[in-house]
């Protein structure tokens, strides 16, 4: 990223100790500006978040706010609800049933305004189709789409009827929804004939049959979208299009009354070891965290703002800030289906400029390719509509921070950097924007109710300095537990510094202002472009190939994707180096294992990886070469030398893409 850290324009912004204010003209009109918010929080925060619970629509009310026996907890006990009923009844009593709950953007061009009224209809019916198919409370239904308003109205179904949705990011193999399906009994799949990629259609159903069958049998029926006119394999009794089995049932669906800690989903991330974490939600709380954050964070205006979280509904920021935050808060949001970069790299900005966009949250990879791609893309449409920037899913860097505070904010748009984490369920760092002052690379402070402190190995809190992030209070949108695995859970979060204190799994630091700075993870999982990874997950899809012996992979510093997959990769019979068709075939086979976007960037040859004298792998070591660090004793090593050799390889650029 050269260009962007010698660009003077953007020296000039980061002067000035790198503060930010809240504009006065955005402060003035803020939801909240008044950092009292603070300490009322803080006086009680259980009452905080009860203040907020009260804002949802309930079919009978709690009596205790929060039952915490750490690390287990209850949000609202006594309390029932419903997700969709929140999200879409609620507001079609209330007048709102024309508002447009989505402007969906097809990537072709085609568009479609949903209101409220619209997908109240398209969830009822997808619920009475479930039920058609039997599925009953508690059972677990997969969603595996493009970005479609069918996704989160299938999501939606599932919540009316107090089915658990697990859906998996349409960029992930058939083999990782195989896998996640099988350890859900999952009854239903839902997924579309085929999803558009850059002008092209590429079969999801066709694909989807390669896993379905002996291996899966308590999957039972798949309701297939049309969404392209590919010619489509439909199994008869099993395989139902949705366009005719919705036509097949009643319109109208009661919402099930639920209670609140009724799960809502499980969404699967990626952990330390190999085997993907089965992160559960439930209602009530989970409803309480996302509305809250969403209406605070973004400053939200329901009747006037046009909101754009421009991230997929497979990751959980799509869950909490397309699905179930913006639908629960009455908002009007994008719902874009492509590339940012297609046709042309303009195409995000057009769509700010036609629907008048005034709030955008994405990741910052994507900030960083519109740097690449250069300012006269945004500067060719009008981007004035937009109030307030948001950013999430890794650390942002200061000169991407500026470049969007400036070029796309037009430096009146207050920045929001935004952490959380799948686990955490909604926004918990991050300044507020009529509050707040910024600087560019921190996500500033814990929410109101939220307490985080960065502690020292032994847990004791660091003041001001570095350490590990930990949480150290309840909050409502917590994950409840990993799916099926208790133990793990516990042993995951909330063990290394006490059974009441959330162990995050970031490294961070807090300044003398006490702003935490993220810095990234500290445990095997890496984050290329917003997106959460296993290294060990990656190994294991790579040592699954026949002609492979060993592999060790680590995340390496990579200025357009934060982190990059460089794989280590020792063939079958120590057979030296592989060719660029082996290299090819790597990449396709961990496609094909997990998904496109755990495809190692680099592969560098090795006939011995560094270990141990026990055996052990040290990628610490890999990583140190990778990114061109000196490296300190290697004297415990089995064959020290080996250090040498891998670092020559990755010196001489061998296999480099
Ligand atoms: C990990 C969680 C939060 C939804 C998307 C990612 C990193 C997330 C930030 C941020 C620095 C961030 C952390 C975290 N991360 N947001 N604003 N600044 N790092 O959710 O896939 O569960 O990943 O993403 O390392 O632990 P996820």
């Amino acid at each position: 990223m050269a260009d962007v850290e010698e660009r003077e324009d953007l020296e000039v912004l980061l002067r000035d100790e790198d503060v930010f204010d809240p504009p006065e003209e955005f402060r003035k009109q803020a939801n909240f500006n008044d950092p009292a918010v603070y300490d009322e929080a803080e006086g009680d925060w259980q009452a905080w978040w009860e203040s907020w619970a009260k804002k949802l629509d309930w079919f009978e009310p709690w009596e205790t706010v929060l039952e915490w026996n750490a690390p287990w907890a209850k949000w609202f006990k006594e309390g029932k609800i419903n997700a969709s009923y929140n999200c879409l009844d609620r507001h079609v009593d209330n007048g709102k049933g024309d508002k447009v709950a989505y402007h969906w953007v097809g990537e072709d061009g085609d568009t479609r305004d949903v209101t409220y009224s619209e997908l109240l209809e398209m969830t009822q019916r997808f619920a009475n189709v479930l039920k058609k198919l039997g599925v009953e409370k508690g059972d677990v239904v997969g969603i595996y789409m493009p970005m479609l308003p069918e996704t989160p109205a299938a999501m939606l179904g599932c919540a009316r009827i107090g089915a658990i949705h697990n859906v998996v990011f349409g960029g992930f193999s058939v083999n990782s929804v195989k896998e996640r399906m099988e350890v859900s009994d999952a009854k239903v799949l839902v997924t579309a004939d085929a999803s558009l990629r850059r002008g092209k259609p590429m079969p999801m159903k066709e694909k989807v049959d390669d896993i379905l069958g002996d291996e899966l049998p308590s999957l039972k029926s798949v309701i297939v979208v049309k969404r392209t006119d590919e010619d489509t394999p439909m199994t008869e009794g099993r395989d139902h299009w949705w366009h005719e089995i919705s036509q097949e049932v009643d319109t109208d669906c009661e919402p099930e009354q639920l209670e609140a800690e009724h799960p809502l989903y499980i969404l699967y991330t990626s952990g330390s070891t190999a085997k993907p974490k089965g992160i559960v939600h439930t209602t009530g709380g989970y409803m309480t965290g996302v509305a809250a954050t969403h209406e605070v964070v973004f400053d939200l205006k329901p009747d006037d703002d046009v909101y754009w979280c421009a991230a997929d509904i497979g990751w959980v920021t799509g869950h909490s800030y397309i699905v179930y935050g913006p639908l629960a808060n009455c908002t009007t949001s994008i719902l874009y289906e492509g590339a940012p970069d297609f046709p042309d790299k303009d195409r995000w900005w057009e769509i700010v400029e036609k629907y008048g966009v005034t709030i955008l949250y994405t990741a910052p990879t994507a900030i960083r390719a519109c740097i690449k791609w250069g300012d006269e893309y945004p500067n060719k449409h009008d981007l004035s509509s937009l109030r307030l920037l948001g950013s999430v899913g890794e650390p942002i860097n200061p000169r991407a921070w500026a470049w969007y505070h400036k070029v796309i904010g037009g430096e009146r748009c207050p920045v929001v950097d935004t952490w959380w984490q799948t686990e955490t369920g909604h926004i918990m760092i991050t300044p507020l924007p009529g509050i707040t002052r910024t600087k560019p690379g921190s996500a500033t402070q814990p929410f109101p109710g939220i307490e985080a402190a960065v502690v020292r190995k032994d847990g004791e809190i660091v003041e001001e300095g570095g350490g590990f992030l930990t949480l150290r209070r309840p909050w409502p949108g917590m994950a409840r537990t990993l799916y099926k695995e208790d133990d793990r859970f516990v042993e995951t979060y909330w063990s290394k510094y006490g059974k009441d204190i959330y162990n995050v799994g970031d490294a961070a630091k807090i300044d003398s202002d006490g702003y935490f700075w993220i810095v990234g993870r500290t445990d095997d999982v890496i984050n290329v472009s917003g997106h959460r990874m296993s290294t060990m997950e990656i190994e294991s899809a790579i040592v699954s190939h026949e002609k492979v012996a060993e592999a060790a992979c680590i995340g390496a510093k990579d200025e357009d994707t934060g982190q990059a997959v460089v794989a280590f990769v020792t063939l079958e019979g120590r057979a030296g180096e592989g060719d660029d068709d082996m290299v090819q075939e790597i990449r396709d086979h961990v496609a094909d294992k997990i998904g496109k976007l755990a495809r190692p960037k680099r592969i560098v040859w090795a006939d011995d990886l560094p270990k141990t004298r026990s055996g052990k792998i040290m990628r610490r070591l890999l990583k140190d070469i990778a990114e061109g660090r000196e490296l300190g004793d290697v004297t415990t090593l089995r064959d020290p030398t080996v250090t040498e050799k891998i670092r020559e390889k990755v010196a001489s650029g061998q296999t480099d893409e």
